[in-house]
């Protein structure tokens, strides 16, 4: 019924736009307006029918087609057969902090709704990495892990204990005197060892616990400034996290992301919000990092920017050293984001990749999607999502600036969150909307996403909310959650590890968490393994890694062909 009368309605209002004495006397301007009408209506139109209607592609009803499609993917497994055994020249690791596989399989599906499609099928970029495998996150003293202690591992190679980063489990977090001699170096630091630009790109502020475990040895992630460190650490001579950025390896080639806060002198008012006092410099060294920084560095191509102009404007090919400050501590969310001043992700990754790849020895690279995991404490899905699937757009771009044959691309995540998505929606489901019934208890409708615990526990008059009374599609909606927290906690479950590129196989199987940055070492031929390696030279070689074996088969191709 709806539908027919959508038609007429439709119907009329073209006749009248296209009604040729109507177009001779209607000034143009009209005809615009009634043209967004009608598309306006039509719009209108294709929801109604998505809500109304479970659809899905006609061909899915043909065996066929699903037939064709896994003896593709069949085909495409089998050519697996042929190893990347190459040098990693280039490695990039893309941290998805908190992001989890129930985060993977609901951004995937945002993903594809963003581009109207049902979503389900959609492949987000990571999905088409080769291998995968799974993490084991925990930390030596935790079995539901930090960013801090994670960061150890897939950085450092070595677990930790929660709350400390680049010291072994023998340092004691917040106590100073524990780390002397526990200190634990990361494969930025083996990387720029073997002669390879680094960089670092963040959306979280760049002295936060994932990058930092990259570059500080700290028993306390939240030693952001020397502000934030008790006295007792500061006499002891315990180093706050920012310094450590500027002083532990010598000129870290690219680093981006949030924390100017962290870095100047305290009472020093913040450049892009002078007016706001709570953005004020912290430091009560009174040293200004990012001043020292751009003496050090400004005779050698380096360039401090804080805004997204700035930042575009500079030519990578002129740029050695970049740093990249865009707000006094976190980024904003990409929801959030303001598209004037402050870079995506995405914009940052294409920049940094563009200056780094200018070593002809190659670079190391870290991406964080930090922000999944803030979404998601905050019990801020959409937020969480919207920031899972900008990760996703930045590995896009950094796979069209590299190539798969000398570098390695690992994707994955420090630890899950209690978030979950289900309810048997129908396909093509708002990955935000609601469970097709009611609750057969309380007989209120709920929303697929729910958190096991977290802010968005709500009792109305002393029972759960009617979610059909409030937007629940809204970009801040707090998600129900079973238990009333302020901020939802971390999750305990394994999280995946995507892979492509050089030595991407030996990512396979249930790994413990700190393997990660061997495997990727061993590829690179940097760090402790390099046995595999040639040592005549420095250059890499596809055949010299391939076995007598394995060689007769290619030369009896290459004399067929
Ligand atoms: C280390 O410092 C803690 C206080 O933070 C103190 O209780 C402990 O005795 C110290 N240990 C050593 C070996 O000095
Ligand atoms: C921030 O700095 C301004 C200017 O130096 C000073 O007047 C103000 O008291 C500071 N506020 C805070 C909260 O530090
Ligand atoms: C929930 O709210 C909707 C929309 O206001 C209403 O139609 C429905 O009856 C409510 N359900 C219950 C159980 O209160
Ligand atoms: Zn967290």
């Amino acid at each position: 019924m709806w539908e027919c009368g959508c038609f007429l309605v439709l119907w009329s209002e073209l006749s009248v736009v296209w009604h040729p004495w109507n177009v001779k006397i209607r000034k143009r301007r009209l005809i615009d307006n009634k043209m967004k009408v009608v598309q306006l209506l039509i719009l209108s139109c294709l929801v109604w029918e998505g809500k109304t209607k479970v659809q899905f592609p006609e061909q899915e009803k043909r065996p066929d087609y699903w037939r064709d499609f896994a003896q593709r993917s069949l085909k495409d497994a089998l050519k697996l057969q042929e190893l990347n055994k190459n040098i990693a020249k280039n490695i990039i690791l893309f941290l998805g902090d908190g992001m989890g596989v129930p985060t993977v399989t609901a951004a995937r599906i945002l993903k594809g709704q963003l581009s109207g499609q049902n979503g389900e099928e959609t492949q987000l970029e990571m999905d088409k990495f080769p291998h995968v495998a799974l993490s084991k996150t925990y930390n030596t003293n935790a079995q539901v892990p930090d960013s801090a202690g994670t960061a150890t591992a897939f950085l450092c190679g070595v677990k930790a204990n929660e709350g400390t980063v680049g010291v072994s489990a023998a340092a004691v977090r917040s106590q100073c005197n524990t780390t002397q001699g526990n200190e634990v170096t990361s494969i930025l630091k083996w990387a720029k060892d073997a002669g390879k630009s680094v960089g670092i790109v963040t959306t979280t502020r760049v002295n936060h616990a994932t990058p930092s475990a990259a570059y500080a040895h700290c028993v306390d992630r939240d030693w952001y400034s020397d502000a934030d460190m008790p006295n007792e650490a500061l006499q002891s001579g315990c180093k706050d996290i920012a310094r450590q950025l500027f002083e532990n390896i010598p000129d870290i080639n690219v680093i981006m992301g949030g924390g100017r806060r962290s870095m100047y002198p305290k009472n020093t008012p913040d450049v892009e919000y002078p007016g706001d006092k709570k953005q004020n410099g912290t430091r009560k060294d009174g040293r200004n990092l990012v001043g020292e920084w751009i003496d050090r560095v400004k005779e050698k191509r380096g360039f401090y920017v804080w805004n997204k102009k700035d930042l575009l404007s500079l030519n990578p090919n002129n740029v050695d050293y970049l740093l990249g400050l865009f707000e006094p501590a976190d980024l904003n969310y990409e929801l959030e984001r303001n598209t004037e001043n402050d870079p995506s992700l995405t914009e940052m990754v294409d920049v940094a990749i563009k200056i780094l790849k200018k070593n002809e020895r190659g670079f190391f690279l870290l991406v964080e999607g930090g922000r999944i995991d803030h979404g998601h404490h905050e019990g801020k899905a959409k937020q969480a999502l919207h920031e899972a699937v900008e990760m996703d757009r930045a590995i896009t771009r950094a796979g069209l600036l590299t190539s798969e044959y000398d570098t390695l691309t690992v994707v994955t995540a420090d630890h899950s969150h209690v978030f979950s998505f289900g309810g048997y929606t129908p396909r093509g489901n708002s990955i935000f909307g609601l469970a097709p019934t009611l609750s057969d208890v309380d007989q209120k409708p709920f929303t697929a996403i729910l958190y096991g615990n977290g802010p968005g526990f709500k009792l109305v008059n002393g029972a759960r909310e009617n979610v059909s009374t409030v937007d629940y599609q809204q970009n801040n909606y707090q998600a129900q959650s079973a238990v009333p927290l302020r901020m939802e906690t971390h999750g305990g479950e394994d999280v995946a590890i995507f892979s492509k590129g050089p030595m991407a196989h030996l990512l396979h199987g249930v790994q413990e968490q700190h393997y990660i940055p061997h495997v990727m070492a061993y590829a690179a031929c940097i760090g402790q393994n390099k046995d595999h390696c040639r040592t005549n030279s420095g250059s890499s070689s596809y055949f010299s890694h391939i076995s007598p074996a394995l060689l007769f088969p290619l030369l009896v191709k290459w004399l067929l062909c």
